[in-house]
């Protein structure tokens, strides 16, 4: 009899990535998925511990499966993901609902915990072992293809940042072999990618016996399928003078780079571990925008980390303002349990709140402008698929930004010339010009 699994995923591409591969495994035992999770039979919820109460939100979910099968057979409840590596058997003991914990690194042991706990054993794995995960999910082929597709080639961090949980649920830097990921990127092409957005939590950070995330772009620049290479998280410590080169010499590297900055006060990037100081963040924006000045930066933020003062917060306002980021996200700090930053002073919650609508209003300021910039051009789109409504198209930028289009399906996967008609702060509207095959740098 098939098997319905249904899955949540919270949290970071990474985890999406693993959801869509922890799914190819899965199929192999019979499993096919569910969007409605009243039929499922396993219940899977991927999780995230970057921010807030990710263990609350958890247990409050079960919760929710828990009243919706009181009267039916309960599913096979298994928890993935960062908040399932930092709890490991700490939930089975909380919540006896939950039958199998599967930490980041572990994936590659999820069939034989379902067909063991179908056996009537609780399961619990969260050992760090990248390279046995890493290589049983290219044995078992990506399947989850689509225009735009992610490819984990990094796994964990070793830098320690002390607001950040990844170290401890992602474990130490791990590289994937480079021709293992030159062979998934070649299936995914083959399957119709259009798209490759190249993912690790320090995604420049990436070697592999000295091989570099440039060699890796201009390996896939050379597939004649894909038309888009993208990369993210970056540090700015990794961005050597390679990668940063590589924007020369390879036209499908879109000309947006993710490089979270967290503040714009070095006393503040001291505090918090970052190991690199504002000016050398200027110098690699320097030499980017040199080799191409349509180049933007988007970045993450940190907002009232503990010792931020009024000079701090406004350094941080400063640099947006100097490097008009697009696309970025901030965030109020947030304790997370084990990390150094867990018990530092907090500062007041209104303070916290202000200098968050400050940076977001200074953020989508920008974000505005060089939206509305694009009214009246024709930019080249990406389409993904149809909207919800399936009454229009939905692609990206280059720039990464949403863009709603009139047109036909046909043009699904394709490479398009957009009229851009209206904007707002984070979505593009327009109507296709013409198909168009490939970028023009
Ligand atoms: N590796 C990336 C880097 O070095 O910037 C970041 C990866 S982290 C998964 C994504 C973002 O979450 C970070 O850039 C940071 O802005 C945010 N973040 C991490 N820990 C946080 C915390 N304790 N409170 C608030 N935001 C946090
Ligand atoms: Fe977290 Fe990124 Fe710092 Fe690593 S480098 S600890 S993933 S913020
Ligand atoms: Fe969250 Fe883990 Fe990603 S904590 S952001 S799912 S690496």
């Amino acid at each position: 009899m098939v098997q319905k699994i249904f899955i949540k995923t919270f949290g970071c591409q990474m985890n999406e990535y693993d959801s869509n591969r922890i799914y190819d495994s899965v199929k192999k035992i019979g499993f096919i998925k569910t969007d409605n999770y009243e039929d499922a039979n396993c219940y899977l919820l991927n999780t995230c511990h970057i921010r807030d109460k990710a263990k609350d939100k958890v247990y409050h979910e079960i919760g929710r499966v828990k009243k919706i099968f009181r009267s039916k057979k309960k599913p096979i409840v298994i928890i993935t993901g960062c908040v399932a590596q930092a709890e490991n058997e700490e939930m089975l003991k909380r919540e006896p609902y939950i039958d199998i914990i599967i930490g980041p690194q572990s994936y590659h042991k999820i069939n034989g915990a379902i067909l063991n706990f179908k056996q009537r054993k609780k399961v619990e794995e969260t050992e760090f072992d990248a390279v046995s995960k890493f290589e049983y999910l290219s044995r078992i082929n990506n399947r989850s293809a689509s225009t735009s597709s992610f490819l984990t080639i990094q796994e964990g961090c070793d830098k320690f940042c002390h607001f950040c949980v990844v170290p401890f649920t992602r474990g130490p830097e791990y590289s994937r072999p480079f021709d293992q990921i030159l062979e998934e990127a070649k299936n995914l092409a083959h399957q119709g990618s259009k798209e490759i957005i190249l993912l690790g939590q320090n995604v420049n950070a990436y070697n592999y016996n000295g091989l570099r995330l440039s060699d890796l772009i201009l390996e896939i620049d050379s597939l004649k399928q894909i038309d888009r290479i993208r990369y993210t998280t970056s540090h700015p410590k990794d961005m050597t003078d390679d990668l940063i080169e590589v924007y020369k010499s390879s036209s499908k590297l879109m000309p947006l780079v993710h490089l979270p900055v967290q503040s714009g006060s070095d006393k503040i990037l001291k505090l918090m571990n970052r190991k690199h100081k504002i000016k050398d963040y200027l110098l690699i924006y320097e030499k980017l925008k040199k080799i191409n000045n349509n180049i933007k930066f988007s970045s993450d933020f940190i907002i009232a980390y503990p010792g931020e003062d009024d000079k701090d917060f406004n350094d941080t306002l400063n640099l947006i303002k100097e490097i008009k980021f697009v696309n970025s996200f901030s965030f109020i700090f947030s304790p997370r349990p084990g990390t150094i930053a867990e018990n530092l002073k907090l500062i007041d919650r209104n303070i916290c709140v202000q200098r968050l609508k400050k940076v977001q209003k200074q953020l989508f300021e920008y974000q505005y402008e060089i939206n509305s910039s694009f009214e009246n051009k024709i930019i080249n789109v990406l389409v993904e698929n149809q909207t919800k409504d399936k009454t229009k198209l939905f692609g990206r930028s280059e720039y990464m930004t949403s863009v709603i289009l009139d047109g036909s399906q046909d043009n699904i996967g394709k490479t398009v010339k957009a009229k851009i008609l209206r904007s707002n702060h984070n979505t593009l509207f327009g109507k296709i010009i013409k198909n168009y095959d490939r970028r023009v740098a």
